[in-house]
């Protein structure tokens, strides 16, 4: 099943892929999470990029488009894949259309005050990349990551003046993309507003119909 996960920052769309692609035995691409990996490499691409994420802008299509066709080329996507927080773009989405076919579009619904809360409380493992919520989801022990022991950090992203410019980005480039979906009929809206469990179960569901 070839699957894209649509949604403004902080919806939920990474902590429910990292469950769909259990149920589904397909690999989870999140473009932020490939982008932080070449950050923490201190690759080319991840200095690259490192100031424009930080910012909450969005990294430019071309480099974006050929990360995500490198990353469709490997075998583990031949049964298919969940694309989290890409595309973005109209132009990103064209671009895809010429790589694969996608089997739905998942827009994740939540309304804006539920997703500041949900990304001011979020903490993170630098190492596993495992999230939590301070309220929603915490660790064992505050700060610290159960399997691991590391420490917990917030990403530089999610700054409170840098979740406003990612929701304002997020309105003027990747909201158009709920009715270019739409019109192609793949799109399927799931209420991200329950807990994780929920949203989990209604989306497949959903995608069974
Ligand atoms: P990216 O990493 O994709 O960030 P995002 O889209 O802003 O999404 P988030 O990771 O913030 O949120 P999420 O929906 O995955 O929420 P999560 O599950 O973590 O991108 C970062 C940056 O990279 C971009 O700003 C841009 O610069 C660049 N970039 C990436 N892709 C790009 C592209 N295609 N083009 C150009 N640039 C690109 O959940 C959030 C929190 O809420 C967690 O703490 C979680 O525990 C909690 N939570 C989740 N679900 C629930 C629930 N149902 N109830 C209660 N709490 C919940």
């Amino acid at each position: 099943m070839n699957l894209v996960f649509l949604g403004p920052p902080g919806a939920g769309k990474g902590t429910i892929a990292k469950e769909a692609k259990v149920f589904y035995s397909i690999p989870h691409i999140s473009t932020g999470d490939l982008f932080r990996a070449e950050q923490e490499k201190g690759s080319e691409l991840g200095n690259k990029v490192k100031a424009i994420i930080a910012s909450g802008q969005l990294v430019p299509d071309e480099i974006t488009i050929e990360m995500v066709r490198q990353r469709l080329s490997q075998d583990d996507t031949k049964n298919g894949f969940i694309l989290d927080g890409f595309p973005r773009t109209i132009a990103q989405a064209d671009a895809l259309a010429g790589i694969v076919d996608l089997d739905y579009v998942v827009n994740f619904v939540v309304d804006k005050d539920a997703v500041i809360k949900r990304i001011s409380g979020r903490r993170f493992c630098k190492s596993t990349g495992r999230t939590y919520h301070v309220i929603y989801n915490p660790p064992k022990v505050e700060g610290i990551d159960d399997e691991t022991g590391e420490p917990l950090y917030q990403r530089e992203d999610d700054a409170p003046e840098r979740v406003a410019t990612r929701l304002e980005v997020y309105e003027k480039s990747t909201a158009p993309l709920i009715a270019y979906y739409r019109d192609k009929g793949l799109l399927v809206d799931v209420d991200a507003s329950p807990a994780p469990e929920t949203v989990l179960e209604n989306m497949k569901k959903a995608l069974t119909k």
